[in-house]
Formats: C-alpha cells, structure tokens, sequence
C-alpha cells in the first residue's frame, strides 16, 4: 500500500470512511454554541446522539463504504473512542467530546504525506487518535509515507475572541460578510489553527479557507509546511464559513463547482478564468434550513459535498436530483448515494472521508499569476 494523493480528482484507490458510532452533541466550550430545544439538547445540555440516528447514520456509511468497495477501491474505517469522556490538558478542560465521521476535518493527504490539523475545538483535540491505528499500519506498510502532525495547539481562552458568539449573531448580514473578508472571526491569531476540511487540493496550488476553525497564522503554517506549494488564503461571501468543501468544489482539471450563495472574491475568480478554469454555479439544493435533519449544523449546501472517485465520475446524495441532472450535463457519471441520515453526524460524503491514495502526480494547473494569486 501506498500514500498519494495530490487533488480532488485522480482515480480514487483507498480512502477512509468515518463512522457515527458514539457521536457527542457537544458540551459548550469557547468554539461551540448550540441550542436545539426542540430536538432534546437546549443550550447547555449536551450528551451522545439518539441510537436510532447512529444506527440509520452507520447504515448509510456502511452502504457508501460498501459501493466504494464493489468500485475497486480499498476501504478503511476508524476506531471510535467514548466520545462521552471528559477531554483536559494541563489548561483546561472540557465535558465531551464528539465523534468520528467527518474524517475530512482532520486529515490531508498531500503527495506521500498525511498531516494531522491542529483542529480548533476543544472537544476534538484527541479526535486523531481515532485515525492512528490506521496511520500506524500506513507508515509501517509505506517506507515512503510521510507522516505529520501539525503543532498541538493550547486552545486557552487566548486563543478565542472573547464573547464572540452573541455579538456576531446580533450583527446584520453585511456587517457578518465584512467580518468574515477580514477574517475577524471566533479565532485569534495566538496560535496557528486549521481543519483540513478547509483546504482544496488542486495540484500544486492549495486554496484554505479562512474559517470559523482556520485562522492567518494557520494559513502561514501551512505555506511554510508546503513550501513547494502555493497556498492561497481565500475566503466567500458566507456567514458562517466552516470547511470549504461545500463552497468551492473541484470536479476535473478546469471545472469547479460553486456555491452561488457563497460568492468567490473578484481576484479569485480572475486567477480561475485566465488560466482557462470554468466556474460552475451550482443547482439549488432540494432540502431548505427548515427540512434539514434534527441537530444538524451543516446546511442545505452538503448537496454539493460530493466525492470524486474520477474525473468522469463522482458520488452524490441520492436525493439531490437537480444536482445530479446538472453532473450529467456536465458528462459526469454520477453515482448516487443516499447519506442525508449522515449529515447530523458532521456532514456529507465529501466531509466523510479522506482519500489516502489517488494514482497521480503533482501538476500545475495554474501557470498563469494574478494579483495576490
Ligand atoms: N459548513 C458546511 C455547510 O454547511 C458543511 C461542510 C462540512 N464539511 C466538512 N468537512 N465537515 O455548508
């Protein structure tokens, strides 16, 4: 076995599939807030997910794990911990934590590579630990593999603006955007911090997003770590920005899907045209806010949280046919899948995995600069 994996696209080989398994609504602590009265978890209350719902999760998974399987690509699961611990370290601790099914957030495969993020809440500071039996075997079977882990961050209070979230919910939408372009957000800049969900590989170029979970300084660490890279800061016109793979959505070399709702800065946009990339608007989700499932804090846009297991071919929710017709106007195959029991878990199928290995090498997509870019 190996590792490798350089963008979105390249002939899919193996890849890990989260579980649902144990799933935390989390305690509150500085990062996170919720308040679900209506679904059993008022704010302040907090405690494992309904077994029901893990169990109609975990069906949905096993069956996406199983159609990636009959695919040819080898499949491999975490180990979930009772995520219903207290987490501390020597500054702090923390009620719960809270599960393992969005593997995106915390791994990237780059190159040989898998780096661990650094996270930045404090109920996922040991969620690695759910993927290191798996990246024990990798480095033992890969003599190539490379195996990094980015620095464990301290998440005191410092690293937390102060009673950010009633403020900012108060704000007016334009007032929010203005927030989110100068990333003036719930991070601090004390400490590097980054979720690997926020970053889309295409190539030698990395685009993160600058988030409710990534900060600058977590944007330099990872320019300096990738120093044959280039890696852009980016951010959209969203609120709540939190991982980029349901905003801006690479297909195939010269084809990104885009959220309308969540418009791209003019220069990004730029950087795209002028080295021939198109940008695809994409189709309105079938579900609203109000249909989404219970204790979900993911929005309609995981219709568009697709995985690519090709350039020709791409798994998509099963109930979201305006997007599916649009893949197949585009010349996509699409293998639908349903997974929409998955989303209250951390979201869609894209956020599900992680591909550890895609036959492919480094390419330029982007030969053309342009401003910042
Ligand atoms: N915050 C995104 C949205 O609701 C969902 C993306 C989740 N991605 C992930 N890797 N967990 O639009």
């Amino acid at each position: 076995m190996k590792v490798n994996a350089w963008n979105e696209w390249d002939p899919l080989r193996h890849i890990i599939v989260g579980r649902a398994d144990g799933t935390v609504v989390q305690a509150a602590e500085p990062a996170v807030y919720r308040d679900w009265p209506q679904d059993g978890f008022p704010q302040g209350t907090w405690g494992p997910l309904p077994d029901d719902m893990v169990a109609r999760a975990n069906e949905q998974l096993d069956n996406f794990a199983e159609s990636l399987r009959r695919r040819g690509v080898t499949v491999d699961r975490p180990q979930p911990l009772d995520f219903s611990q207290p987490v501390a370290t020597p500054e702090w601790t923390q009620d719960s934590q809270f599960g393992c099914m969005p593997v995106r957030d915390v791994l990237i495969t780059v190159g040989n590579e898998i780096l661990e993020a650094t996270m930045s809440y404090r109920s996922r500071w040991f969620e690695y630990l759910c993927y290191r039996p798996l990246l024990e075997s990798y480095f033992h079977a890969d003599q190539d593999m490379r195996w990094e882990a980015a620095p464990k961050p301290r998440l005191t209070d410092a690293s937390f603006r102060a009673g950010f979230w009633p403020e900012y919910e108060s704000l007016p939408d334009d007032e929010k955007l203005d927030r989110v372009r100068r990333n003036e957000l719930l991070l601090t800049e004390a400490e590097p911090l980054f979720d690997a969900a926020d970053v889309a590989r295409f190539g030698k170029d990395l685009f993160v997003q600058l988030s409710l979970v990534t900060n600058q300084s977590g944007v330099r660490w990872l320019r300096q770590h990738f120093p044959s890279h280039r890696v852009h800061p980016v951010t959209f016109g969203n609120t709540h920005p939190l991982h980029i793979d349901a905003t801006w959505v690479p297909l195939r070399p010269g084809l990104v899907l885009h959220c309308s709702e969540r418009p791209a800065d003019p220069e990004m946009l730029q950087y795209f045209k002028i080295n021939d990339w198109e940008v695809v608007p994409a189709a309105p989700p079938q579900k609203t806010y109000e249909t989404l499932p219970p204790l979900c804090f993911c929005s309609p846009w995981l219709s568009i949280n697709v995985l690519s297991i090709d350039e020709r071919t791409v798994c998509v929710e099963a109930s979201e046919t305006r997007q599916m017709e649009l893949l197949d106007r585009l010349g996509f195959e699409v293998l639908p899948v349903p997974f929409w029991d998955v989303a209250p878990f951390g979201g869609g199928l894209n956020c599900a995995t992680v591909d550890v290995y895609r036959e492919g090498t480094c390419e330029d997509y982007f030969p053309k600069r342009h401003g910042r870019f």
